[in-house]
């Protein structure tokens, strides 16, 4: 199976090498093919998502990617910026299904800002649509406004839509992801005055009529927002849009106090998928060895489970970095006293030494 392994920007570079790393140690023959993406892709051939890379991601089986972005870039036309990148894949490959756990481990729960009491055990995992919605709808762009309080004036617009199949297939995510948890599943919406989530409503309600054995409800997105810091573990999960997805998602990273902990996959409808940390390039630690490499590290495992069939080799990772926390081991962002403080590269070997 071949893996394209695009590092990208910042701290992409070090955390992928330790992920990659992991993968090699399980004695599996996966073949990786690196490529340039992001400011890197930018700076080696003029655009965030070169040809080649793009091509390379398609003839893959999986792509593990680091992160994107660097203040240097900020002076950019929007097209050319790191961040297209991450656009650009999405919507080329198709990968509609954004899956994103935040998980608290019992050893980190004193790195939330929530207290230790309302987070512990938290388990929740997001399932946002990725490819549709108000980032990728149009019409979209400027013009001189025809109504509206100041007709005449330019004003900027882009399109909320969803099509009903759009829809249908990210709840059909959704269900079947609760069935292998707690089976409940949250819909967030904003029913109440957007005709798009009206619609997304009905139909995500209509498609869990087909799996009686799940829990359904419904919130509106603002509800919701507040009830992920009042009492996150109601959740079991929770489906949304893609914008709803952008904003909720990092507020439920959060309450785990620790984004350097957590996965994501986005997956296409045959499993193939994009691998990445939730978390960002963080330009400011690179080239350090100080960045934390587990959200990496996890994003291989899901890797594993999602797209390569190696369930068994998942667990088998997820338990080497449970191990390798439960001994102690912190890279700065989760340090706590009383723990032992490592680097990038020691966070991965110990990983590697626990498997
Ligand atoms: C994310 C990011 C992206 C998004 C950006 C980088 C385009 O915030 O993956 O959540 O808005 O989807
Ligand atoms: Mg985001």
């Amino acid at each position: 199976m071949k893996i394209a392994v695009l590092a990208g920007d910042g701290i992409g570079p070090e955390i992928v090498a330790e992920a990659q790393k992991v993968l090699e140690a399980l004695g599996e023959s996966f073949e990786f093919e690196s490529a340039a993406v992001g400011g890197a892709g930018y700076e080696a051939h003029g655009h965030p998502l070169p040809e080649s890379t793009l091509r390379l991601a398609q003839a893959a089986d999986a792509v593990l990617f680091g992160a994107v972005g660097d203040w240097k870039y900020d002076a950019l036309p929007r097209e050319l910026r790191p961040e297209q990148a991450v656009l650009g894949l999405r919507k080329n490959l198709g990968l509609f299904a954004n899956l994103r756990p935040a998980i608290l481990y019992p050893e980190l729960a004193g790195a939330s800002t929530l207290r230790p009491e309302v987070v512990l055990g938290l388990d929740l995992l997001i399932v946002r649509e990725l490819t549709g919605d108000i980032y990728f709808g149009t019409p979209r762009g400027r013009r001189a406004a025809v109504d509206g309080p100041f007709p005449g004036s330019p004003e900027a617009f882009d399109t909320m839509r969803y099509s009903e199949p759009e829809v249908r297939r990210i709840a059909h995510v959704a269900f079947q992801a609760a069935r292998g948890r707690q089976r409940k599943v949250t819909s967030v919406d904003k029913a109440n005055v957007l005709e798009t989530f009206q619609f997304w409503k009905e139909i995500v309600g209509a498609v869990g009529r087909e799996y009686p054995d799940v829990t359904l409800e419904h919130l509106y997105v603002d509800n919701a927002a507040m009830q992920l810091v009042r009492n996150p573990r109601q959740f079991d999960v929770i489906v949304t849009g893609n914008m709803f997805g952008d904003i909720l998602s990092d507020e439920a990273s959060m309450l785990t106090g620790s984004i350097g902990m957590l996965p994501s996959a986005s997956l296409d409808a045959h499993h193939k998928g994009l691998y990445e940390p939730a978390h960002g390039s963080a330009p400011d630690i690179a080239g350090r060895g100080i960045a934390n490499p587990l959200a990496t590290i996890l994003s291989a495992a899901m890797m594993l489970r999602h797209s390569l069939h190696r369930a068994e080799q998942a667990l088998r990772v997820e338990a080497a970095v449970k191990k390798v926390l439960a001994k102690g081991l912190r890279t700065a962002d989760i340090y706590e006293q009383g723990t032992r403080q490592v680097g990038t590269q020691e966070m991965g070997d110990a990983v590697r030494a626990a498997l």
